[in-house]
């Protein structure tokens, strides 16, 4: 198995795109203002829904690729991310589908309830930690398997166009607890026998080996998309396959790996925090400062970004360019030190 590293080249693309008005949030990417032009429910128990954001004054969008994502700020100010799920050939609408969460961080729970058609939203412009490589890849591949679990179906179905759209063999399994829990079943009934579904309550929870099964030991790439658990078993099975690629995207934050403990001190209090080695320099500037904003905690979205003063971080990210990295900006949701860094806090 190859496991592939998440790639950021749709948004340095998008990231110079800017037709349309932006704002300068500040640390966060440019953001533009879309209206909500259309939320339908997508799944048979309207635990999914979907919105539809256009151009107040109708134009073309920044172009995205399959497994991009968008960082959409809520009326409350929370900035959360949703993978784009419409179609990237049409540049006149962004979608998006949101599984509310009643157990969530709030972000879900409010886009069901305060998300309407008509109404303006600041969108962040297209990013890619999840690119399909159609067109680059180095041979033919013999097979393409797209694996969802749950609303992971999202950046999976653009990918699943653009794999039928360039000829490359592809087949998906889509897991999914109930019948009714699963989103875009209708959509995806125009790809025939190429998309198998996997519903709990039926056939039982999904084993591994019918995850994998039938796919290629050789010239093969999968890309996963759903609960941590289920790409981890995919993971582990995947490391009998060395010449399939492996590409996931995750819901939840990766644990700490390869952590030591090391210390935060803040420059403008003089407090110093100890982040212990299976923990996130995040979590613990949280435990003493719980108004800090933060978002993906996987390292992309930048919105944790704080300034080192002094002492040598390791970066764990690749949303940062060198020049970020220069000017001292470090992600401590994800990036670490061995040593003392203090911190412009
Ligand atoms: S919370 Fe998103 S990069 Fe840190």
């Amino acid at each position: 198995m190859r496991v592939m590293n998440a790639g950021l080249s749709a948004w340095m693309w998008a990231e110079k795109f800017t037709r349309l008005p932006a704002v300068d949030t500040g640390e966060h990417p440019e953001f533009i203002e879309l209206a909500i032009a259309e939320r339908v429910a997508v799944t048979d128990d309207g635990s999914v829904v979907a919105l539809t954001f256009v151009a107040p004054d109708g134009g073309l969008l920044p172009a995205w690729f399959a497994g991009a994502h968008v960082d959409v700020r809520l009326p409350s100010g929370a900035v959360r991310q949703y993978s784009l799920c419409g179609d990237p050939r049409d540049r006149s609408r962004y979608r998006i589908a949101v599984r509310l969460l009643p157990d969530g961080r709030g972000g879900s729970a409010e886009v069901h309830a305060s998300l309407l058609p008509g109404m303006r939203v600041w969108i962040g412009l297209p990013r890619n930690a999840f690119p399909l490589a159609v067109g680059g890849f180095n041979q033919p591949l013999s097979e393409v398997r797209l694996i969802a679990g749950g609303i992971g179906i999202t950046p999976i179905l653009p990918m699943a166009r653009r794999l039928e759209a360039a000829a490359v063999p592809w087949s998906l399994i889509y897991c999914g607890r109930t019948r009714e829990s699963m989103a875009f079943l209708g959509e995806l009934e125009q790809y025939g026998d190429r998309v198998r579904r996997h519903i709990d309550e039926v056939d039982g929870p999904a084993a591994v080996t019918d995850l994998l099964n039938g796919l290629p030991k050789t010239a093969a790439a999968v890309y996963a998309c759903g609960p941590a658990p289920m790409l981890d078993v995919i993971r582990q099975a995947l490391a009998q396959y060395p010449d399939v690629e492996f590409h996931a995207e995750r819901f939840t934050p990766a644990p700490v790996v390869d952590g030591a403990e090391f210390e935060l001190r803040f420059a403008k209090t003089g407090e110093t925090v100890t982040v212990a080695a299976d923990e996130t320099a995040l979590d613990a500037i949280l435990a003493v400062r719980p108004d800090t904003t933060y978002s993906c905690r996987q390292g992309f979205c930048r919105s944790c970004v704080v300034r080192v003063l002094d002492g040598e971080p390791e970066h764990r990210s690749q949303a940062l360019s060198q020049r970020d990295i220069d000017a001292g900006h470090f992600l401590p949701c994800v990036s670490r030190a061995q040593e003392t860094l203090v911190i412009d806090l």
